[in-house]
């Protein structure tokens, strides 16, 4: 089924780094392309940061950094971090690109111009951390519902657009395309939301209050607010309106985004996009939020774990698969470290990796490791066999994964594993290997399950890439061809007889959250010691130390002491220091380091050589790092 695929991600905040919930909906976006790549389409897809407004010029403010500086910090951390998560976005916009600036820019001008921006003074409710104004029925006690503070009253000037004029056709539009907005709750949920006559939205920020965002191409006096700049990023990054790639990937645009952002999204977009002319997009695919418990989560391990630290721990196709098994798409979820581990263990380790290493075992036992033939005869025999239950398989998975049902679609995938275990069960390999007789059974069935492991190995792709390849590469398959087109997984009897099998290995060990919560409990002890601070002094006390600036001129070891190097080290005169830093350097490391000398310590006889003054270093239990400058300053210079 080859053409387009497009599918992006929210544009994510700057304010915050990474977490859990972003990483998820990423995920998704990937297996989504990687799945839409199986059937041969053109993927493009895309993700980003969400880059201007108050929120982010505070959050910089807060890191005593430039607005510029601060997005290029954050925006990296989430450009870096996707492909730890073995995700393969086309594009990463940023909306202070200037090629998006241009577009938000080409597409509000164009709506003043159609007269569909009006300047207004207004007089409103406004929540100064969601940056826009609220009427009384969205607040929850008279607060913001998001950040539960009361809204305060602000009276401005400002442009509009008129989203009420569009609202009937935004209505129908819904209505005739019953799949525009899913799951069908969150339809729902726009369509009672349409069902009070909507309020022109407040598009513009005056610079006297915000001047961190792109400025109102037709008064240079206020920026633009930022959502009305954001949801403009699925079309910038496409190079709207010229670009071929627009042409090709917008009339199939899908967008992914959690509950929270389904109003801009549901409403504001459609009509932003009606307004500038542009057709709309084709899907909003909408998910729950995973609640994550810091406390539960920081009293069962003794230590605050970031759910993204557990793809570290834990490894990363299990905490791809975790994720897409454990939340049905559409509702919440509540991540919990101990149903991921019993997951692993039992989805993972017990059900696909005992199976897989089970048959590779057998087919090296009793074909010393080589593809065996099917025999015809023995094929009638043993029918129906795997091969109907890999078809179902197959078409279930791909009509889940279509609608974004990921957790049915693995479901499928493990029915077809449970029928695999069920086939070696039923036809009992090793009873037909003690007899002679049977050997052309025994051929057949041991060539089905392993073709029944291509399968899986094709089916798994776009949740476990990296499992999927190991396994394929084990089957003796050639990992450099694309094996994982859906076709190949329709069609039953494609791995060659005569190939060559790897040796069995375990895919995913067993785990024993008991260790592992124990170690994780020491490091946080070994970390613990790290804050333990000392009684308090006074800056008197304190001043009586005098730190210098040396230069380490000479470094050498001292005979028969293990942990200790001899230093001369230029601090304005030249002084013999001894430090126990041998383990962590070697005598060439040093020379011509600045470091932090404290100079007017009284001498002190070390192994048989007399230490003038101490060297200043961080030490753990897995060594020592010295304190050092970062910059080139005149030796003997005091530090205070
Ligand atoms: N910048 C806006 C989006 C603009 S898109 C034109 C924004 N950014 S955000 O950083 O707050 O990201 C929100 C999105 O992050 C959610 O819609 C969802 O995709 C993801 N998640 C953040 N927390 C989440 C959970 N706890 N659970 C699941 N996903 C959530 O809103």
């Amino acid at each position: 089924m080859p053409g387009p695929f497009y599918i992006t991600t929210p544009i994510y905040y700057v304010n915050a780094r990474p977490h859990l919930g972003h990483a998820y909906t990423t995920i998704i976006a990937d297996v989504a392309s990687r799945f839409n790549e199986m059937r041969k389409k053109d993927v493009f897809f895309l993700t980003g940061t969400d880059e201007h407004g108050d929120k982010v010029v505070r959050a910089a403010k807060k890191e005593n950094l430039s607005s510029r500086s601060y997005v290029d910090k954050i925006s990296a951390l989430f450009q870096n971090l996707w492909p730890e998560l073995n995700i393969k976005y086309n594009y990463f916009v940023r909306t202070t690109d200037p090629s998006h600036i241009a577009v938000v820019e080409q597409i509000l001008q164009k709506i003043y111009d159609s007269g569909d921006i009006y300047f207004s003074e207004y007089e409103g409710l406004y929540c100064f951390g969601c940056e826009r104004f609220y009427t009384q029925r969205e607040l929850v006690d008279g607060k913001c519902p998001d950040h539960e503070t009361a809204p305060e009253v602000i009276k401005e000037s400002n442009y509009f657009f008129k989203m009420s004029k569009y609202q009937d056709w935004l209505i129908n539009h819904i209505k005739k395309n019953p799949d525009f907005i899913r799951p069908q709750r969150y339809k729902n949920e726009v369509l009672s939301f349409l069902k009070e006559p909507l309020e022109d939205l407040c598009i513009s920020r005056p610079k006297t209050r915000l001047k961190w965002g792109i400025t109102l191409p037709f008064d240079k006096d206020y920026v633009t607010y930022v959502w009305f700049d954001a949801l403009l990023n699925y079309v910038s990054a496409l190079g709207y309106p010229d670009d071929d790639r627009f042409k090709k990937f917008w009339p199939v645009a899908q967008h992914i985004v959690a509950k929270d952002i389904l109003k801009p999204h549901g409403i504001y977009w459609p009509i932003m996009l009606k307004a500038a002319g542009i057709d709309t997009y084709k899907h909003l695919n909408v998910h729950g939020y995973w609640n994550v418990d810091q406390s539960k989560m920081s009293k069962s391990l003794g230590n605050v774990v970031e759910p993204l630290q557990l793809k570290g721990i834990y490894g990363l196709d299990q905490f791809r698969f975790f994720l897409l098994k454990d939340m049905t798409f559409g509702l919440d979820s509540s991540f919990s470290e101990e149903t991921f581990v019993q997951r692993i263990n039992s989805d993972l380790a017990n059900d696909l990796g005992n199976l897989f290493s089970r048959i590779l075992s057998m087919a090296h036992k009793y074909f010393k490791g080589v593809v065996p033939e099917t025999d015809p005869q023995a094929e009638e025999e043993l029918k129906p066999g795997l091969e109907p239950n890999a078809l179902t398989a197959v078409e279930d998975f791909e009509k889940e994964m279509e609608t974004f049902a990921f957790h049915k679609a693995l479901e499928a995938v493990w029915v077809f594993i449970g029928s695999m275990n069920k086939y070696i069960d039923v036809t009992a390999p090793w009873v037909l290997a003690k007899k002679k007789s049977a050997k052309k059974q025994l051929q057949t069935i041991i060539y089905n399950l392993l073709e029944g492991l291509r399968i899986i190995s094709g089916l798994i792709y776009p949740v476990m890439p990296d499992t999927a390849l190991l396994m394929q590469k084990h089957l003796g398959m050639d990992v450099s061809e694309p094996f994982f087109t859906l076709d190949r997984l329709y069609t039953w009897k494609r791995l060659e007889p005569g190939t060559k099998l790897l040796k069995s290995i375990t895919l995913f060990p067993r785990i024993d959250l008991k260790k592992i919560k124990a170690e994780i409990k020491r490091e946080a002890e070994a970390d613990d010691r790290v804050f333990e601070i000392k009684p308090e002094i006074t800056f008197e006390e304190l001043a009586k130390i005098d730190f210098k600036v040396g230069t380490v001129i000479h470094a050498e070891r001292i005979p028969k002491a293990k942990k200790l190097l001899k230093l001369e080290v230029d601090i304005g005169e030249k002084r013999i220091i001894v430090a126990g830093i041998s383990e962590s350097y070697s005598p060439d490391d040093l020379t011509g380091k600045q470091v932090l000398i404290a100079a007017n310590l009284k001498p002190a006889k070390i192994m048989g050589v007399l230490s003038n003054g101490m060297l200043l270093a961080a030490v753990d239990d897995k060594g020592c790092s010295i304190a050092t400058f970062d910059k080139k300053m005149k030796p003997g210079t005091s530090v205070r």
